[in-house]
């Protein structure tokens, strides 16, 4: 089994931010019907506490994880120590009231997107209290606004670039944007993240969003690069999601319908010769992989328990050699052209 030697720190865009290259995303410690299970949260705050252990300070939230839960845990988790954290945190998704533009009835709760600067105001002072800060490292816009209440991309610029004036943040980043809605940020203000969905299952990114990100020097977080678990092998034919729980639902991702999570685990049965000649496991090979695409700065690896943090953070100290990424390539190739509901 392989454990973290060095963690590898790259600056987030032009900040003086310096993040770990895997970070923790915060999501499912913090509960919710989606995630199944719910966290123990002193086994949460034990998993934080081991991402600290193993050289990771970039540590992914949003007041929707579990309705202000996985804030609040950071929050207790920082206790003194806020200057070895670089929170990343977020703003747009809106539940108090109706402004903002219908989302998704999401674990019984109807879920708006609001990008205007009044809802802006209450949820940073919301996040700083549910973390028990007086600053946030780095502020990102959750999902981009949409109609009817679609507020102005400069709008909303404005309204975070004051926070940042104000020291109650540091940096600001954005979520699951098109390039083009991109390029209308970065002309607003200094936007120094881009966080999106990026997997070996997952490859659109590849096409606009990386290289753009590229070109104007954005650091890029990615997210589910572990397919939700997927990608670790430890999901089998027979495993059952609870009801609520998205990997029960093939719709929302159709790598979790039985017939394509077949594909997946022969692929990855392939590769357990990869991991012993690596002596990795698994998670370790799968971000690495990801961490070694052009464009790719940071990963986000979501975890609930100790053990799982300690092993992902390892991807960051795996360079895989040309010969595994070709082998990687060709059978990922393969995948995308053998058919199913799905393609790679
Ligand atoms: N901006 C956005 O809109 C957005 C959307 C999605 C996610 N995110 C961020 O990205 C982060 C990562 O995405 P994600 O959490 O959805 O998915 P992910 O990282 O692809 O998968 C996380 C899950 O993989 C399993 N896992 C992790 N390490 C493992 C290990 N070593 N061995 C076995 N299983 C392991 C765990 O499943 P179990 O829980 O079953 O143990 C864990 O909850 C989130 O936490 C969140 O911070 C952002």
């Amino acid at each position: 089994m392989r454990y973290v030697n060095i963690m590898k720190y790259l600056y987030l865009g032009s900040s003086n931010l310096k993040a770990s290259v895997v970070g923790m995303g915060a999501w499912a410690i913090g509960g919710g019907a989606s995630w199944g299970t719910h966290v123990d949260d002193g086994l949460a705050i034990r998993t934080i506490n081991q991402a600290l252990d193993v050289g990771i300070n970039l540590f992914d939230t949003a007041p929707g994880y579990g309705w202000g839960h996985s804030e609040q845990l950071l929050g207790r988790a920082i206790e003194g120590r806020r200057d070895r954290f670089l929170i990343a945190t977020k703003c747009g998704l809106w539940w108090d009231d109706q402004r903002g533009s219908f989302f998704a009835d999401f674990e019984g709760r109807p879920l708006y997107r609001s990008l205007r600067p009044d809802t802006i105001a209450i949820e940073v002072e919301r996040s700083l209290k549910n973390l028990k800060t007086d600053y946030i490292d780095l502020y990102q816009v959750h999902w981009p606004a949409i109609e009817p209440e679609k507020t102005p991309i400069p709008e909303t610029m404005q309204a975070l670039t004051k926070l940042v004036e104000a020291g109650k943040v540091r940096a600001l980043g954005v979520c699951n944007v098109s390039a083009d809605e991109l390029r209308q940020y970065l002309d607003a203000g200094p936007i120094v993240t881009n966080q999106f969905r990026y997997s070996m299952l997952f490859r659109e990114p590849e096409q606009e969003i990386l290289p753009l990100c590229e070109q104007r020097e954005l650091s890029t977080l990615t997210y589910m690069s572990l397919e939700q678990g997927l990608l670790t092998g430890k999901v089998t034919m027979d495993r059952v999601f609870e009801e609520g729980d998205f990997r029960a639902n093939a719709a929302w991702n159709p790598w979790y319908s039985l017939s394509n999570r077949k594909r997946v685990i022969d692929l990855l049965k392939g590769w357990q010769p990869l991991c012993e000649k690596l002596n990795c496991n698994l998670p370790q090979l799968v971000l690495a992989w990801t961490l070694a695409q052009e464009g790719v700065t940071h990963v986000l690896a979501g975890a609930r328990r100790p053990e799982q943090i300690e092993q992902t953070a390892a991807a960051a100290d795996l360079p895989l050699d040309a010969e595994t990424l070709k082998r990687m390539d060709q059978d990922l190739a393969t995948l995308a052209s053998s058919g199913g509901d799905v393609h790679a």
